[in-house]
């Protein structure tokens, strides 16, 4: 049988470059790449298709025991969905980054019981990639889903630096919208998991003052120096 993959764990807020780097670093690795997020955004947007009751948690868990969730994990990531009853996949890859998506994930998000379930699912994904190693990112990698990975990393940037960063990927939005929307959401997201503060072992790496490039060496010297990963 295959042996399982070496595992790097990314977490941190939005903005902190967490997405981008951790692709990057993941392509360099020769590593595939979950965004958990990905999967947390495609149950809402499943949700919302469905009509399913987003603040009900048996509503949620009725969804995730009929819907199927598939990820490409390198290459250009494709997420698809099929809607229970459905026979034909919908590609959402566009429309979990949308809004209307965005601005609803905290209330599937928040429910224990629905955490658990796609905590298994994440770990059948990786178990069955086939490949030599995954970079998993999200909120609550490094201490729930994979909290014995070789390599656990917390990523962070400051708020402003955060919104600088937001601002530059969104038009007609002032930074001073952005820093308001990403200190809002990340203290609802908070509520639910830390991902503020490294857990004991877990490698801070603060790209404030770091590049794009920089970030993303860093990611891999963090790898590079764990006794058991790459
Ligand atoms: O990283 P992102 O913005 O794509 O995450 C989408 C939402 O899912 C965000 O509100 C936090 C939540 N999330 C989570 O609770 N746990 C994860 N492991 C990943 C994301």
């Amino acid at each position: 049988s295959a042996t399982a993959p070496i595992l790097v764990a990314i977490d941190g807020p939005a903005g902190s470059g967490k997405s981008s780097v951790s692709r990057a670093a993941a392509t360099r690795l020769g590593f595939g790449i979950l965004d958990t997020g990905a999967a947390y955004r495609a149950l809402a947007w499943a949700a919302l298709e469905t009509g399913a009751d987003l603040d009900a948690e048996p509503a949620v868990l009725e969804l995730l025991g009929a819907w199927r969730f598939d990820i490409t994990l390198r290459g250009e990531q494709r997420v698809t969905v099929v809607l229970p009853g459905a026979s034909a996949p919908s590609d959402v890859t566009a429309a979990i980054r949308e809004h209307a998506v965005s601005g609803q994930v905290s209330r599937v998000s928040q429910h224990p019981a629905v955490r658990d379930r796609l905590n298994d699912m994440f770990r059948a994904i990786v178990a069955g990639s086939g490949l030599p190693g995954v970079v998993i990112e999200g909120r609550d990698i490094t201490t729930v889903v994979a909290p014995d990975a070789p390599v656990r990393i917390l990523m962070t940037a400051s708020p402003e630096v955060r919104a600088e960063r937001r601002a530059g990927e969104l038009s007609g939005v002032s930074r001073e919208q952005v820093l308001a929307d990403i200190i809002a959401r990340d203290a609802k997201d908070t509520l639910v998991v830390d991902f503020m503060n490294p857990a004991p072992g877990v490698t801070l790496v603060d790209t404030s003052d770091l590049d794009f490039e920089q970030s993303i060496q860093a990611v891999i010297d963090v790898v590079q120096a764990a006794p058991s990963a790459a």
